[in-house]
């Protein structure tokens, strides 16, 4: 692969690394470890584009919240009660984000006593909502906001009974990154903010409450329950769900919450779960947090995973059976380290929360499943960056957003994010060894506990602990390439996996011969494999091949998401339409936006394709949460469909049985990922 060409300077690297370092240093002779000590500022000055909070002036210390949730209503209403932390002595107003939120009241206390304040509720922004602009002559060390959400809050999904595997009783549940903890309370929703919180929350009787906190494996459910968070979390880690939920341990520290019916598969393909918290901290230090639980939300939960403190929202595409999706599970623990632990300070330093958490993700699968099986993943992750960072703006291929690049909230972190930033990890794993690398990483975490940091701050940090402590292995060239840089730099680490020779073999011999892989090969082939046999496919391909891969392989109607991303969007570019109705019944069983956006980006590829996905957006859409409706939507309204399918011509078949016209050379086994 070309080397791209380094759009910054580098020059003046050096000079800003040396004050960084400074920064840093001094600041860690000042700063307190303990989770619950005052709020510590930002390592280094970062301007959050998506909140309208101005921390420099006043933050919030604790917030106190009184909540009833209202299943007919779909709302949530009550009160938040703000602890304050005055810092500059000429502030007189506190500044909070909301969206699509009803501001009953505020009040201040004075003197033991509530006193009304007044307030502004600013016109709403399509991105940010709206600036909730509060007098505090007095400067008051408590402010009281009485509130209501709307139905429509985008952080926030309500769903009927019928949307549920029980069908019995309704369900509810938050999604506050990035910026969407503002839809359900007014807040400083940025990170560079951290909190302890509490909550009292009173709903129906029959339902249970579980929240980002100290959640009672034990808990009676009667309608009113209480939480506490003692570790200061920054707003986007806000979290709370309702439902038919009931617990079954794994551990003593950790455990699944699900509806009846799913608890005991949920329980057995996350029986890992343990060995992974251990695993964790053997290699980066304690965990924590206390409990580690995971939540499986209804198939509409929009992600793979969100790493909510102390309980793990988990999305059910991932319970497959045979614990090949696993890697979710190592993913969304490893934030404990990487993201609430230590936070970035802003979505433009994304990679530190995502990239890092990739790379910790790695290393857990790699400890608990074996380095074929980490491979495999790593090559999987780098083929998709590979596709993707060439038609990706300059600008967003760096690891580090610069000052003043626009982006949208819910797609900021992309593949560069997460592939290039655990690529980088890798990289600097390999050129300073595992050991020192690995004492590097424990201290970063143990340095920036409970802090929310900079792309900068953490290059400071690694200047003083890594690149100065042993000199030599990297140049400052090498560190502005991959942090700065466009593309994927030269110097990254190759992976091979040899698994994925044997599938490439096995395609390849098959697109030449049309004759299938023996069974023997194919029966022990895991999630993984079968991934990269499909990726491996020529953008299209004739109908009669799809039908015999259909037929010996059944992929129209796999149950594994992993897989029908992949199947259907190669058969409805090939025109099999045979596949349409599962291709159909598919994204209207599942929100998870991941799997689904790539079928209907195939579909609204031709006018036929088109009216499919209208059809299935119509019917899928009051079970979709917001999130995936709006991109769902974006994606239609934007379409510009060809009239009819391309029906794809034999394809061109390489001496060698390499297909002519397959996208990427690279397809892992013998050859190199870069
Ligand atoms: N924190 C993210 C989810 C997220 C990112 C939500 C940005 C909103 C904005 C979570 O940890 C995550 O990365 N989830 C992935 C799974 C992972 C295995 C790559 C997902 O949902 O696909
Ligand atoms: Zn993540």
């Amino acid at each position: 692969m070309p080397v791209p060409a380094v759009l910054r300077s580098r020059v003046p690297l050096l000079l800003l690394l040396s004050v960084l370092a400074l920064a840093a240093c001094k600041r860690e002779e000042t700063v307190p470890q303990a989770a619950a000590a005052a709020p510590k500022p930002a390592a280094m000055a970062d301007t959050d584009e998506h909140s309208y909070a101005q921390p420099d002036k006043v933050v919030i210390d604790d917030l106190a919240l009184d909540l009833k949730l209202d299943f007919d209503a779909r709302t949530v209403a009550g009160t938040a009660t703000y602890t304050l932390q005055w810092k500059d002595p000429a502030a007189t107003e506190l500044v909070l984000d909301a969206r699509d939120l009803a501001i009953e009241q505020v009040e201040g206390e004075a003197n033991g006593a509530w006193q009304p304040l007044k307030f502004a509720l600013a016109d709403k922004d399509p991105v940010l909502g709206s600036k909730l602009t509060i007098e505090t002559p007095a400067r008051n060390a408590k402010v009281r906001v009485t509130y209501r959400s709307s139905p429509e809050a985008s952080g926030l999904q309500w769903l009927t009974p019928e949307m549920t595997e029980g069908k019995q009783l309704p369900f509810m549940f938050s999604q506050s990154q990035q910026i969407h903890a503002r839809s359900w309370v007014p807040l400083q929703d940025t990170p560079q903010v951290r909190y302890t919180y509490s909550a009292h929350v009173t709903t129906r009787p029959d339902v249970m409450v579980l929240m980002s906190a100290d959640n009672d494996p034990n808990a009676v459910r009667d309608g009113d329950y209480s939480f506490r968070m003692p570790q200061r979390i920054p707003s986007y880690l806000m979290a709370i769900a309702a439902g038919d939920l009931v617990f079954k341990p794994i551990s003593a520290r950790s455990g699944v919450w699900a509806e009846p019916a799913m608890v005991d598969k949920a329980v057995a393909e996350f029986a890992d779960t343990e060995k992974m918290i251990a695993t964790t901290e053997q290699l980066y230090g304690p965990y924590r947090w206390e409990r580690y639980d995971l939540l499986v939300l209804p198939p509409s939960f929009p992600y793979g995973g969100m790493e909510n403190p102390r309980l793990s929202f988990i999305t059910p595409t991932v319970i497959v059976g045979d614990k090949s999706l696993v890697s979710l599970i190592a993913h969304e623990l490893a934030h404990s380290w990487s993201g609430n632990l230590v936070t970035f300070s802003s979505a433009k330093h994304g990679w530190l929360n995502e990239g890092v958490t990739s790379y910790v993700e790695n290393r857990i699968v790699e400890a608990l499943y074996g380095k074929d099986v980490s491979d495999m993943e790593y090559v999987i992750a780098r083929n998709g960056l590979k596709k993707s960072i060439g038609d990706m703006p300059v600008a967003t291929q760096a690891l580090a957003v610069k000052p003043g690049t626009k982006l949208d909230a819910d797609d900021a972190l992309s593949a560069v994010a997460y592939d290039k930033g655990a690529w980088f990890l890798q990289f600097l794993e390999e050129r300073f060894g595992r050991q020192a690398f690995d004492a590097f990483l424990r201290g970063y975490f143990d340095h920036f506990a409970f802090q929310s940091i900079t792309t900068e701050t953490f290059l400071g940090y690694a200047k003083q602990n890594l690149f100065d402590k042993y000199p030599g292995k990297v140049t400052d060239a090498e560190i502005q390439e991959w942090v700065y840089g466009p593309g994927i730099p030269a110097s990254a680490p190759q992976v091979l996996s040899p698994r994925f020779g044997i599938v490439d073999s096995a395609r390849l011999g098959w697109r030449g011969s049309k004759q299938l892989p023996p069974a023997a090969i194919t029966s022990t082939w895991t999630t993984q494999e079968w991934l990269h046999f499909l990726e491996g496919m020529p953008e299209t391909l004739p109908v009669a091949e799809l039908e015999q891969l259909d037929q010996a392989y059944h992929f129209t109607g796999t149950a594994n998401g992993e897989i029908a991303m992949r199947w259907y969007p190669l058969a409805i570019r090939s025109g099999y339409a045979q596949a349409n109705d599962a291709a159909a019944a598919f994204v209207e069983r599942i929100g998870r936006r991941k799997l689904i956006m790539p079928v209907y980006s195939a579909l609204v590829q031709t006018e036929p394709g088109l009216a499919l996905a209208k059809d299935a957006f119509a019917k899928a859409r009051p079970g979709y949460h917001p999130i995936t409706t709006a991109s769902v939507e974006k994606l239609i309204a934007e379409a510009k469909p060809a009239p009819a399918p391309k029906v794809a011509p034999a394809p061109a078949v390489d001496e060698d049985g390499a297909d002519a016209d397959t996208a990427t050379p690279e397809q892992g086994g013998d050859a190199p990922v870069n």
